[in-house]
């Protein structure tokens, strides 16, 4: 069934794991993310970024997509995690990541999304809070989670801890909290987006055991997120060069650290990269194998897209030709289906591992079955307690 990402959070944080969260970025990819969500009896958390959304209405250019694409890409997203999450014997969330403005979040809320995170961590701390208690005002009464975020993921130092740091600062976490009314928290605290995180990336776990002390202090009922938490693995980088790729300096975060924080504070764990890095692998393994496919009708211009930039390994900038098998799953050609299973594979490959690591194999049963309409009244007798 779809529930809000709270329930799933709840789960996690009442049993001591952490919910992996998955980005999702065609219709295949998220038939194949809840199947194997289901043979791993996991909880789901499925998410689509603003970008996602824009190229999920068929927009080429999704980086700078508008807001009609998103909300149209929304729904198309919407109506897949419904398709494939309502009836599954496993609770389904869908997040969206990344939002940026509340018209994104309304638009994502419209088009079915259980859970939406506005991220205004960029902005000066009033504004943020401002920004996010008004998603919150918005979101709450549909029974829809929030996610905020404060401190900034950068490439920055190990070890730094200064005035000039950008890293959460806990006891503001908690102040963040009380003023927004947010369900769920992306701290930094040493992780960064993108494949490019550093050799030997040290997380400061502390920050996140002290942020959630103060906030079991404080009496505060929330979650806490690991953004840019890839662990790029090198198998994965070193075959798609072999197959003529140029990934360099590629490291994600060693993932002891990432089964560590998901056991002292860290309940969501944010995962696209090697699920991107995953499909491309196979996608480069599928025209290796099979050299006629590069001369397909159907598929060879995505062979071409591939290798013209061989730093890419977003599937997103090489399947645009295929864009009505990305957005309808449609597959008239057996040459179609071959691609989407490399898109399909590559999903349950990078998440099955990480299901397992992160603690939520198994847990499906442990998630409170709740729909949108009784979180709501649940937000309302919360705020109704507290007045
Ligand atoms: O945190 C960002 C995610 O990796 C989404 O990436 O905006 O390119 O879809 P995207
Ligand atoms: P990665 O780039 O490490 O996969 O991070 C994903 C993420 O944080 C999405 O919000
Ligand atoms: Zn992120």
């Amino acid at each position: 069934m779809l529930v809000p990402m709270r329930a799933i959070l709840e789960a996690a944080d009442q049993n001591g794991y952490a919910q992996a969260a998955f980005n999702m970025n065609s219709v295949s990819q998220i038939e194949a993310a809840v199947k194997i969500h289901e043979i791993m009896e996991s909880p789901a958390l499925l998410q689509g970024a603003e970008a996602s959304n824009a190229y999920m209405s068929g927009n080429l250019d999704f980086m700078h997509g508008t807001l009609e694409d998103k909300a149209a890409g929304a729904k198309v997203i919407g109506a897949a995690v419904k398709q494939y999450g309502a009836d599954s014997p496993v609770p389904v969330a869908l997040h969206l990541d990344h939002g940026k403005t509340l018209e994104v979040v309304k638009a994502c809320i419209a088009g079915g999304y259980t859970s939406v995170m506005i991220d205004g961590s960029s902005l000066p701390y009033e504004q943020n809070v401002e920004l996010t208690r008004e998603v919150v005002k918005y979101a709450h009464p549909y029974g829809v989670t929030v996610e905020g975020e404060l401190g900034v993921l950068a490439g920055v130092e190990d070890h730094v801890f200064s005035a000039a740091s950008t890293y959460t600062n806990p006891v503001q976490a908690v102040d963040f909290f009380k003023k927004t009314g947010c369900d769920a928290l992306a701290i930094s605290y040493g992780t960064q987006h993108g494949p490019n995180k550093g050799k030997d990336t040290k997380i400061r776990r502390e920050i996140a055991i002290a942020t959630k002390e103060c906030m079991m202090h404080e009496g505060i009922n929330g979650f806490l997120v690991s953004h840019g938490s890839s662990t790029v693995p090198q198998e994965y980088v070193q075959e798609i060069n072999a197959m003529g790729g140029d990934l360099q300096n590629a490291y994600g975060i060693d993932v002891q650290q990432l089964v560590d924080v998901s056991r002292c504070g860290i309940n969501k764990i944010n995962v696209d990269t090697d699920i991107r890095m995953a499909c491309t692998r196979n996608v480069m393994r599928l025209f290796a194998a099979h050299p006629e496919l590069r001369d397909s009708k159907y598929i060879g211009q995505v062979y071409a897209d591939l290798v013209a930039k061989p730093k890419n390994f977003d599937p997103r900038n090489y399947c645009g030709s295929v864009m009505q098998m990305i957005v309808r799953g449609s597959e008239p050609h057996p040459d179609l289906v071959l691609l989407n299973n490399c898109l399909r594979q590559g999903v349950q490959q990078a998440c099955a591992p990480l299901l397992v690591q992160f603690g939520s194999c198994r847990k499906a049963k442990l998630v409170q079955p709740i729909t949108l309409e009784q979180m709501a009244d649940r937000y309302k007798k919360e705020e109704k307690g507290a007045i």
